[in-house]
């Protein structure tokens, strides 16, 4: 939650329409007050009304509309029925107990309302569906169907050994990576990868040091299995590494060092160094996600850290999500020889392997060169539209926000000079009635830092692959009109 609202007047509306929503007292599809006679009801400022209403949609409950009341989100009634057990007897539901973990994933947010149809997203994560090789995948499909094995059966936890062979040669190839083919186990998206780790490497109480601002999927993940995360600042090179001499019982480090989430710096090789001498010295893993690496425009790509790690203490994580599509759930992990047991075994008892017809498709596209084309056709798209947000951001908002991590990925942050990092979510709200969602970089810092936005500038996290040339144009032009209305009233 915003830090302003956390502590500001807007706190006990937040929590009423949340409760509502939960309880089902506002149901899917209801109208909430709109934002005048709400403030006027309750002698609130229609800003503190509005930030509310923006908190509470960018966490699911309800969606923001133009000129129009707020509505309850349809996904924030199945979050409330999956909350209460179902749609059964709702006066009288179970009293049996969840397990720690169940209740720890119980207070999680599921995934927000998509943007309403019309609006120019910046979201990082989604891609264009136009730009998914649909032909060459169609084709590779129907071979795989074609095979017809003799038997349906489980197979190797680890993955379908075509894809591992073809990607140990592809990862060799593209990455520098070198590891024995047996260290390659494929999984649903690096979504899983951090869950296995999770299983395997955390215990409840254990210390896991997490980037931030960072990536929050991975902190809930550590944090469901009852870790504690310790935020490590990030500057412009990325994790602050000397600060973690003073830290000697964590047992794991998660790192996105070729392009840190959100802020985009790409970690030296000194802090590399230091960070794997500190993961030897004691005795933690290091997990490393390397999710848009094939996305470098001006610069060099350079070692992972698992091509620097000696010791065997670093698992790479890596995605088809940015390249092909997140809703494939594909990627992938390269384990040191002494985990493949418990990561193969973990995964087996998750959901056995990873579905064999994806895999098998995905193995003809990379062992013809298919995927190979289709990442050079995409980079060029993806350069294209980073180029146009970069000269809309230099067009309409020149010297008046400050750019990082726009050299690497599908997304870039911009700090915005005029507006105070406690008047974010204004900006997103006043962003969203000019029909553009933006995303705060708030939300990203682990919660007891939130505390420190107010003292910098306002963030935003935009992606651009979902858009073409023009719409992000349009939307930074939107977004120009959108901080000068933000600034005027302060
Ligand atoms: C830091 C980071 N890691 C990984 C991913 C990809 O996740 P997955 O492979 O589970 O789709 C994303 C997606 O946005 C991300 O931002």
């Amino acid at each position: 939650m915003d830090d302003q609202l956390r502590r500001g007047r807007g706190r006990a509306l937040y929590e009423e329409i949340r409760a509502r929503v939960l309880d089902g007292t506002y149901g899917a599809g209801a109208r909430l007050p709109s934002t005048r006679a709400c403030a006027e009801e309750r002698g609130l400022s229609r800003t503190t009304v509005s930030a509310v209403h923006e908190q509470l949609a960018a966490e699911g409950f309800i969606e923001t509309r133009r000129g129009a009341s707020s509505r309850v989100a349809a996904g924030a009634m199945s979050a409330t029925e999956v909350r209460r057990g179902g749609r059964g007897d709702r006066q009288n539901p179970s009293q049996a107990r969840l397990s720690a973990f169940g209740e720890r994933a119980r207070n999680l947010a599921l995934p927000g309302a998509p943007a309403p149809a019309g609006h120019i997203d910046f979201r990082y994560g989604a891609l264009a569906g136009a730009d998914f090789p649909t032909l060459a995948w169609m084709k590779a499909s129907r071979c795989v169907e074609r095979e017809r094995p003799p038997r349906l059966e489980y197979s190797d936890p680890r993955g379908d050994p075509g894809l591992r062979r073809a990607l140990h040669a592809y990862l060799a190839r593209a990455r520098g990576i070198s590891c024995h083919p047996d260290q390659l186990v494929i999984v649903n998206g690096s979504q899983q990868a951090l869950d296995l780790c999770a299983r395997v490497l955390l215990d409840p109480g254990d210390l896991a040091i997490v980037e931030n601002p960072g990536y929050r999927m991975a902190h809930h993940v550590f944090g469901a299995v009852g870790a504690r995360l310790l935020g490590i600042p990030v500057d412009q090179w990325g994790l602050k590494t000397g600060l973690l001499a003073r830290v000697r019982n964590a047992a794991l480090a998660y790192v996105t060092p070729t392009h840190q989430f959100p802020l985009g710096a790409f970690l030296p090789m000194p802090r590399r160094q230091a960070l794997l001498n500190w993961a030897a010295q004691t005795g933690a893993w290091v997990l490393e996600d390397d999710y848009d690496s094939e996305y470098r425009y001006s610069v060099r790509p350079e070692p992972t850290l698992q091509s620097l790690d000696a010791r065997g203490t670093v698992i790479y994580i890596g995605t088809f999500s940015k390249t092909l599509s997140p809703v494939l759930r594909l990627g992938y992990m390269i384990v040191p020889p002494q985990l493949i047991h418990s990561i193969a075994a973990a995964k087996q008892l998750a959901d056995r392997h990873a579905a064999s017809h994806a895999q098998r498709t995905l193995a003809l596209l990379l062992e013809d060169g298919s995927y190979e084309r289709h990442l050079r056709r995409i980079r060029r798209l993806q350069e294209a539209r980073r180029t146009a947000l970069l000269e809309a951001l230099e067009g309409h908002l020149r010297g008046r926000v400050t750019v990082a991590g726009a050299s690497s990925g599908l997304h870039l942050v911009t700090w915005i000079h005029d507006v105070p990092g406690d008047r974010e979510a204004e900006l997103v709200a006043e962003a969203e009635r000019e029909r553009v969602r933006v995303y705060p970089l708030g939300p990203l810092y682990l919660p007891r830092r939130g505390a420190d936005i107010g003292r910098k500038s306002a963030g935003l996290v935009l992606g651009y692959a979902l858009l073409n040339p023009e719409r992000i144009e349009s939307g930074v032009r939107r977004l120009a009109a959108s901080i000068r209305r933000v600034t005027a009233r302060s």
